[in-house]
């Protein structure tokens, strides 16, 4: 079965040609460059830059997997969550691709992606139930997973997500965006010395972020003010705010334990990239419980990239679970149609 899937989400532009759950081509342009100038992700940028490097990345894609488009068995493409006018355009693509190939379209969730993201490469399957959490950008959520592709949303981030969080304080300490990596190599020589708050630490699977950064902004106006007897330690500053990110984290992985049996556990998104973060997920999984399989995706699948929604596309066809809008539109349908 070969897979050509699109994603075009947010701000990185990424075709993948997958044969079964082997990818044989994932290239991506990200537009962090462009981007970068704006402290964020502006949509219309955004859009503009997807239509501008879709072609030469289909090209590129085909080339590299050494496939002739005649041998694509199922087109899939990211249907949401994501930038609307950005997931158009990946859409318009997936769909036109379709009808001129004629094949089936698979429309895919993005979030799903991210955790099926951790079985490219893998030498396992899952065994359920499992526990999925997503820290990306945009999105913090904790979902339950009785069998492939059962997704129960637990909780989810009542305001800023893990990755929002990273890149507004990065901002704060006048760096770029992304956030996570510079948090990440600055919290390398830091020490937690800063004590954050645990927020959101309660009976529930929700989670909040937004008073931990307003918490880190408010450290970093007084230890700026020129009357501040103590001169901020930005290395510091950061190392605790990912111990405090990875605390949180497993107190919510630990009340599901708690309450659910749990064979596996699935981490996605771009903070995934993280090595102190999923180390310490690790760390605390060999101290509460060895049997549980942690399932992490290999880094350069960590953020947006095609390949995800490719290996989510080869479940869904395996479970026959491709809710299509448009499924194999044939062309001589369309002639009959166009001429009555
Ligand atoms: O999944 P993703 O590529 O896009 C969304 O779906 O949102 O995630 C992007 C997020 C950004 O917030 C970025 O700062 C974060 O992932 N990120 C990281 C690292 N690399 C990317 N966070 C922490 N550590 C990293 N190494
Ligand atoms: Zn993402």
């Amino acid at each position: 079965m070969i897979i050509l899937a699109i994603e075009t989400s947010c701000d990185e532009t990424s075709i993948a040609i997958l044969e079964n759950k082997r990818v044989l081509s994932n290239i991506t342009i990200s537009q962090i460059w462009e981007q970068q100038k704006y402290g964020g992700v502006v949509p219309d940028l955004a859009a503009k830059l997807h239509l501008e490097n879709i072609q030469k990345v289909l090209k590129n894609a085909l080339s590299e997997a050494q496939i002739k488009q005649e041998k694509i068995d199922y087109i899939a493409y990211t249907e949401k969550p994501g930038l609307v006018i950005c997931l158009q355009i990946g859409k318009v693509i997936a769909e036109t691709l379709a009808l001129y190939l004629n094949k089936p379209l698979i429309p895919c969730n993005h979030l799903e992606g991210h955790v099926y993201a951790s079985l490219l490469k893998a030498k396992h399957e899952w065994k359920f139930p499992a526990l999925a959490l997503v820290i990306s950008g945009g999105h913090t959520q904790l979902y339950y997973l009785k069998k492939h592709l059962d997704f129960e949303l637990l909780g989810e981030t009542l305001d800023d997500a893990v990755g929002e969080c990273l890149d507004k304080v990065s901002l704060l300490l006048g760096y770029t965006y992304p956030g996570g990596p510079i948090i990440e190599k600055l919290a390398l020589t830091g020490k937690n010395s800063y004590p954050l708050p645990l927020t959101k630490l309660d009976n529930t699977f929700a989670f909040s972020f937004s008073g931990l950064k307003t918490a880190v902004r408010r450290i970093i106006e007084r230890e700026h003010s020129k009357s501040s007897p103590k001169k901020l330690n930005i290395n510091d500053l950061a190392c605790s705010l990912q111990y405090t990110l990875a605390k949180i984290l497993t107190f919510k992985i630990e009340k599901v334990l708690n309450e659910k049996k749990i064979n596996t556990i699935v981490l996605g998104g771009g903070v995934v990239a993280n090595k102190y973060l999923t180390g310490y997920v690790q760390q605390f999984l060999q101290k509460k419980n060895k049997k549980i399989k942690l399932f992490l995706p290999h880094k350069k699948y960590c953020t947006d990239n095609a390949a995800m929604i490719g290996i989510l596309a080869y479940y869904k066809v395996k479970f026959k679970n491709t809710t299509s809008v448009h499924n194999k539109i044939t062309r001589k349908k369309l002639k009959r149609k166009k001429i009555e």
